[in-house]
Order: structure tokens, then sequence, then C-alpha cells
């Protein structure tokens, strides 16, 4: 194998990195992995890194399928991301690099930002939020967001923070499941030169909830908002007294940290609970090993806040790591294509971790963007989020890694909670489009349904085989949901949700999700979500959506309707239904494609054959139909797909 450069056959195209930079990595050994097969006492002795106020009584109690993990100690994550950074030199170090859409830039030393920290803890308390109540974060990416997240952290106030881009009544759901009574916010967004209406998004969610006390508004763009008198209060106005003293409450290592609302099969999103102790033990040494980490990196992570991404990589992993961390505001394309490249080169960004969605953008914009600025002072690069095709790989390795950096595609879920399979790039070679292997400590295997493993180079379904310290450790209020969801395959292991294969190497190759969930430019989007708000509406009888391939987004939403009697189909009802969709639930669930149809293709026992529905939104020729109920559905689904 020639270094840095690579070899072989297309789809087997190998790339060791080059050796001053395996030289100079944090792991360099590939002892790692065999040290890790003592996977409690590998996480064990990571977990010591962290700072406890009490050491833990036992590493892991496993009743399958409920963890606990380093049960008996005492820990706060936000006193990890922040206090143990200020003793020595890390105190002036710059935490946050913030950089706003208009062009705006704050730094937060971690002086600072413990400083914002612990004074707005002692507002929440003000507000009367307890240990244990769950705050709901609704917020664009801006340092109050941070700095809301660690201040429950620190109380030990559980967060819910929903997505700035969901939809009013999407945030009324995730406020009424997590019960939550308090809710920050901000009055708008900046998006590409205009102002989103976030704050009048809240006041829309939060008529007929009985429940939200008070809300706290960051005033972020300025624009008028309406104020309910009692119930909405400033963030500055509380901020100006607040004490800068709050020692962090000692927290069990199984207290709640965070609940993210993710989608799952049914309608109702999940709230997946991650826990403290184990949590940041994971996404800690995830982040240090993958990542690379060195004291004086500029770590940019692109993802939103209100995924799992940014929780685990752009806040938790980092912080506790006391890297300095890029945040930023924007979108790639405003005010120019080259945004991204113009933040690398302003603050000499070393890694950057971002979807392969934003990848296959950026080669459409071409590669002149990039190549006006200076990319340098990179040195890695990651992705996350679905599957990267080997030629956007390639791409991005070559125009934005100019290929010197080494790319970690870094496999996981929001209820991983931490990177479960990705290259120790000073250690593992990469190939484009696979994830790699597992990291150490974690098992994972592909099995077919019967719970068997398949042989190498088959397709199976991906299955976590033993307890990892940052598993999910529930569904909020719904432990039977978290059984059936995770664990109803094969009992003591962990059913993932996505097919995959392993190659005669042992490098994993992930396919995508083998139920019915789309993922979207890397977010994930269940069908039953978006047929459940189809049915609401007056017009439709019965839905059904799946996803077809898109070029830029990896998958987009198709959906295909039928009308109730007397309803006649038109382009503008179906202009109307795909507004529906995106006001019930974002604009990111937004179909692409829908069709009104006469009928559906259903078996003889009504279930809705998804593939004939692929065949025709993928432009095919409609496979096998035998176990069509009606063999007119075919016939008004022909005339569909020559329309
Ligand atoms: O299908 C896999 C895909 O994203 C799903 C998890 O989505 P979510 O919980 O929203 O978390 C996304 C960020 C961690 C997975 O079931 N996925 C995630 N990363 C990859 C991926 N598919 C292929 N390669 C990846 N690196």
């Amino acid at each position: 194998m020639t270094e840095g450069v690579f070899k072989g056959l297309e789809e087997n195209r190998i790339f060791q990195p080059s050796e001053d930079f395996r030289k100079k990595a944090l792991i360099a050994d590939p002892e790692i992995y065999a040290k890790a097969e003592d996977r409690l006492a590998f996480w064990e002795e990571r977990a010591a890194d962290l700072s406890w106020f009490k050491k833990w009584d036992s590493v892991l109690q496993w009743n399958p399928p409920h963890a606990r993990w380093f049960d008996g100690g005492k820990i706060n994550a936000s006193y990890n991301c922040l206090d143990r950074h200020l003793e020595g030199p890390r105190r002036e170090k710059p935490a946050i690099i913030f950089e706003g859409e208009p062009g705006d830039s704050l730094v937060l030393t971690y002086a600072e930002l413990h400083r914002e920290v612990c004074k707005f803890a002692n507002v929440l308390k003000s507000m009367g939020v307890k240990k244990g109540e769950v705050v709901t974060i609704y917020m664009p990416m801006v340092p109050e967001a941070v700095i809301a997240m660690l201040a429950c952290a620190r109380i030990g106030a559980p967060h819910s923070v929903v997505f700035g881009g969901f939809s009013a009544e999407a945030l009324r759901d995730r406020i009424n499941d997590a019960g939550s009574k308090v809710l920050i916010t901000s009055d708008g967004a900046f998006r590409r030169g205009k102002t989103l209406p976030i704050k009048q998004n809240v006041c829309a969610a939060l008529k007929g909830v009985q429940g939200i006390e008070k809300v706290i508004i960051v005033n972020r763009t300025g624009i008028d908002i309406e104020i309910i008198p009692n119930r909405d209060v400033f963030y500055h106005d509380l901020m100006k007294d607040a004490s800068p003293d709050c020692p962090a409450e000692q927290m069990e290592a199984e207290d709640i940290l965070f609940i993210l609302y993710t989608s799952g099969t049914t309608g109702k999103p999940k709230g997946v609970v991650h826990t403290t102790g184990g949590y940041l033990t994971g996404v800690s040494t995830t982040h240090q090993y993958i990542f690379d980490i060195k004291e004086d990196d500029i770590y940019w992570c692109t993802a939103d806040i209100g995924w799992i991404t940014g929780h685990s990589y752009l806040v938790y992993g980092p912080l506790t790591n006391g890297s300095t961390i890029v945040l930023f505001e924007g979108t790639p394309d405003y005010p120019e294509k080259d945004r991204f490249w113009e933040i690398v080169e302003k603050y000499k960004v070393t890694i950057l971790y971002t979807a392969p969605t934003a990848i296959r953008t950026f080669m459409k914009w071409g590669a002149g963007y990039p190549d006006k600025r200076d990319l340098s002072s990179l040195r890695l690069l990651g992705t996350v989020g679905e599957p990267i095709n080997p030629e956007a790989w390639m791409w991005f390795f070559k125009h934005i890694g100019k290929e010197r950096c080494p790319i970690v595609d870094t496999w996981w879920q929001t209820e991983t909670g931490m990177i479960m399979i990705a290259p120790l790039p000073g250690v593992t070679n990469l190939k484009p489009g696979s994830c790699t292997v597992p990291f150490p400590g974690v098992k994972v295997e592909i099995l077919n349904k019967a719970g068997q493993p398949v042989q190498n180079g088959e397709v199976g379904f991906v299955a976590i085989t033993e307890p990892w310290p940052a598993m999910l450790r529930t569904v909020y209020q719904d432990d039977n949901r978290f059984k059936d969801a995770y664990w109803s395959n094969w009992p003591e292991k962990y059913f993932a949700g996505d097919g995959a294969k392993v190659d005669e190497d042992g490098y994993f190759w992930i396919i995508g999700r083998v139920d019915d969930v789309i993922n979207v430019s890397g977010h994930r989007i269940g069908t039953a979500e978006v047929e459940s708000v189809l049915v609401e509406h007056p017009a439709v009888a019965e839905a059904a959506c799946i996803g077809k391939t898109h070029e830029l987004k990896g998958q987009a939403i198709a959906a295909f309707v039928t009308l109730r009697e007397g309803v006649a189909s038109s382009d503008e009802l179906v202009d109307e239904l795909k507004k529906y969709i995106a006001v019930k639930i974002g604009a990111i669930a937004r179909p692409d494609d829908l069709y009104l149809t006469e009928e559906l293709p259903k078996t003889r026992s009504g279930k809705i054959i998804r593939r004939i529905l692929r065949d025709i939104a993928e432009g095919r020729a409609i496979g096998d139909t035998t176990t069509l109920a009606d063999s007119s559905a075919v016939e008004a689904l022909q005339k569909l797909s020559r329309s």
C-alpha cells in the first residue's frame, strides 16, 4: 500500500494516512483494539479520566435491556465541561468561537463560558426549575443555546432540545411529552439574510398548553414579538443581576442528562433518554480518539444542537475534552457559497465534521468555491448521518482535505449517544464509503432475522451485542416502546434498524435503514409520522410515504395519497398537502413528490406494498405484483408512473 494514495480496485480502494499523521496521532498503536477486548476494564479506565465527586461502586450492571454504568458514582456534566478546565492554561483558552450569520463573531473563553453558565443556572433556579424537571430549549445556533444546555446540566435539570426548524405543532408535542414548565427560546433567528419567527412559533405552540409557566427569550434579531405578561421574560434582563456563583449539583451517574426526540416507526416521536456518567465517558473518549484531539485544535462540527451530533460532538464531547469549538449560526450558501471555507480560513479550523449531504451539495457548486480559500489549517475531516458515496468521499478528500487529511466516517445514532463504528485515524486504514471498524470496547455484528451472524459479504442487520456506556437507557415515559423498538428482535442484543455488510477485511458498509424511517439529508423522518399528519387533512382518505433516492439529500420523501369521496384532485391540492406537512412537522418533512392516486397497492391482508410505491417514485418498471389484492390498483399507479 502506498502511503496517502489510493490503490486497488474502484470498489476496494484503501487509504493509509501519512506516516507523519500516524506518528503524531494520539492513538497510534493498534494494540488498543486487543486491549479493549476487556471492555469493562477499558471503559472503567476511560471513565477515570473524567472528574467525579464520588467514584462508582460498579462499572456495569446489566439487566437486559437495562444498563446501569458507573452506578454509585457522582458526577456533573457541566463541571466536566467547564470547572475542571479552570485550574490551568485552559482557563483563558477559547471554548466557543461563535460566527453569527451576519458575520458577527464572539469568543468565549472557558472562564467566560463558566461564568455565563453559572449565572444562567441561577436564573433557572430563580424560575423555580428543580433537579429532575425537564427544560425545553428551542433555539438557533447561538452561544446562549450551549449556555442553556450546560446550565440545565449544572442544576440537574434534563434538557430537551427541539430543533429550531421544527414546526409549532412538533414543538408542542415535545413540550407536552416532556412535561416542561420552562422553555428557553429566542425572538427570531437569522436565515439567509432574513429572520425566522422563532418566538411566533413558540406562541403558536403554547396555545392550549397548560404546563409552561415561563418562557425565557434571548434577543438575537431584535424583531417585534408578542409578549405574554408574567410568562415571557428576557434572558438579558434576568442575567443582569444573576450571581456567577453556582456550584455544580452532584448527580448520580445514572441521572438523566437529556432527552432527545427522534422519529421512529410510529407517528409519535420517541424521547430517547441519555444519562450522565456513561454518556460522558463514551462521548469524551470517542471524540478524543476518533478526531485525534490535540490541545491547539480548532474543532468545527457543523451539526445543529437540535440533533444528537450537536449534543455529543459539538457540546459534551469537545467541551469535556477542553477543545475550542466553532459554533456557526448560518447556512453554507449565505452570503456566498464559500461560507464554510471562509470560516475555515478565518478561524484556522483544523478538524471539520460535517454531513455527506453537505458534501454532495458542495460538489454540485464546484471546487471553485473552496479553491479560493486557504484551507491549509485543516488536518482531519469527518462525516456523519448517512452513507457517504465513494465519489463524494473522494471529492471531500481532494478538494477540501487536499489529499492530506484523513476522513473519519462515523456511524452511530441518536440512541447510541456516541460514535460506534469509525476509524482511529492513526491506526485504521480507510476505505471510501465504509465507516471501517467498531470502536474499541464496542461490539457490533451483522445478523440475520434469526439472530445468526451472516457470512462476510452478505447483507444483514446491524446488532450491537454488548452494552456500551453512552447507550440510551429508555424511551421517556415509555419503557415498553424502548423494549419493543430495540430489544424485541433478538434477546439481549440491540437492533439498530440499519442494514449493512462486512467485507473480507472486517470493514463495515452501512446500506441504510431497514425500517420505515427515511433518512433525509442525514435526518430521520418516520414515514408513519408524515402519514399520520396527511390523514388529519380533511381531503385525505389514506396515505403512504416512502424514501426515494435523491442526488443531494440521500433520500427524499415521496407521498401517495388517496382522497376522500367527492374531493377532486388538483395541482393546488398537491401543493396544499405538501405545505400542510411542512407546517405540521417542519420544512424538513416536506415531500418532494406527492401523488394523488385512486388506490394504494395492498396485499390481501391490507398491508401497503411499499416496494411498488418505490418503483413508481424511482420511475422504474413496476416489479412483482402477484401479492396485490386488487390489480386495478396497479393500473391506477401505472397511470401515475406515466404522468
Ligand atoms: O441509518 C443510519 C444513519 O443515520 C441513522 C441515525 O440517525 P440519527 O439518530 O438521526 O443520528 C444521526 C447522527 C448520528 C443511522 O441509523 N447514519 C448515521 N451515520 C451514518 C449513517 N449511515 C451510514 N454511515 C454513517 N456514517
